[in-house]
């Protein structure tokens, strides 16, 4: 192997200001996107990925590596080993079935559970202190399984959530609105999928509320059928980029770098990650995404958003639907 003995592979200079570790479990599309996306915006000092195939994570690597000299200094690693995970304070993981055109992310379910059970008892043995982020599909499944299967406690251990889809809202609705997407503050709740709602009453533009919104510069309001139609759009996105490309990489690349930040910079930032309940919104014993506050400690708070009765309805039957999936896998 490249610069290395066995299966790992190191390279780039050691040393420098920040030492964390974010080690990625997957090099497929999202696995790798999220490794090119953390080192670009300088996430973390080393970037490990594992993955079962030796070949396909060393070129990786070595693809990373040959760009290091055009980004913020880092060191990347990987291997076929565990072991190159050692030490890491986030970990993510996004190994796991690519979801086929069709497919829904909860057909995944089966066999990413399987997966969960075997690789997590060795993480977090290399691992035990870092802060768990999973990505995988049926993200919100696969949280509660990896909460089990690790014993981590909940707020070391979440999901990437509805991060992507509330990305996705914000932007259909600056694009319809003709504002910048980050003057646009709005949650997608619940499940990241089929069930998940988006959280209309709370959500604003530019400091107005967006229920409120009257248009500007020719550009109208958010009418309840532009809202319908933008809050399908969110759930069919992934969809149709599949059905495009084979695979959603780029975004969930971005939203994955944007929580490991909110984790390695103690940046106290609110994210609708996907959490274990204990009784918010009177529900409990599921994972599911609500605003949640991320620090270095990981998904530490609940910011309990003001719910409208039909968005705790949808609260409700989304979680509802994924404790079914739970249940019917023997969670
Ligand atoms: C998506 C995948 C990450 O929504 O579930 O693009």
């Amino acid at each position: 192997s490249p610069q290395g003995t066995g299966g790992a592979t190191t390279g780039g200079p050691g040393g420098g200001a920040r030492t964390t570790k974010l080690a990625i479990v997957g090099a497929g599309a999202v696995g790798s996107t999220l490794a090119y996306a953390a080192l670009m915006r300088g996430a973390a000092r080393t970037v490990a990925l594992l993955d079962v195939n030796r070949a396909k994570v060393e070129a990786e690597v070595l693809d990373l590596q040959h760009g290091i000299q055009f980004m913020p200094m880092a060191r990347v690693e990987g291997s076929d080993d565990v072991a190159v995970c050692a030490g890491a304070d986030v970990v993510v993981v996004t190994a796991g079935a690519k979801q086929k055109p069709g497919q829904t992310r909860l057909d995944l379910a089966e066999g990413t559970i399987g997966l969960m059970r075997t690789i997590l008892p060795g993480l977090v043995e290399v691992a035990p202190d870092a802060v768990y982020v999973m990505v995988t599909n049926p993200v919100d499944i696969v949280t509660y399984a990896a909460l089990k299967f690790s014993g981590l406690p909940p707020s070391q251990l979440f999901g990437s959530g509805t991060v992507l889809d509330s990305s996705r809202l914000r932007f259909l609705v600056a694009q319809h609105c003709g504002v910048a997407v980050q003057n646009v503050h709005a949650y997608i709740a619940g499940e990241h999928g089929d069930t998940e709602i988006p959280l209309w009453s709370s959500a604003t533009i530019g400091g107005v509320p967006l229920l409120e919104w009257q248009g500007i510069a020719g550009r109208g309001p958010l009418t309840a059928d532009v809202r319908d139609d933008i809050a399908r759009e969110v759930v069919q996105s992934a969809y149709r980029i599949i059905e495009g490309k084979g695979a959603t990489n780029y975004a969930v690349g971005l939203a994955g770098t944007r929580i490991i930040e909110a984790v390695l910079d103690d940046e106290h930032r609110v994210l609708p990650v996907s959490t274990l309940l204990d009784g918010a919104y009177g529900l409990e014993d599921v994972c599911l995404s609500l605003p949640t506050l991320v620090d270095r400690r990981g998904a530490v708070e609940r910011v309990g958003v003001p719910l409208a009765d039909d968005e705790l309805a949808g609260l409700r039957a989304s979680a509802e639907s994924l404790r079914a999936v739970a249940r019917r896998f023997g969670l």
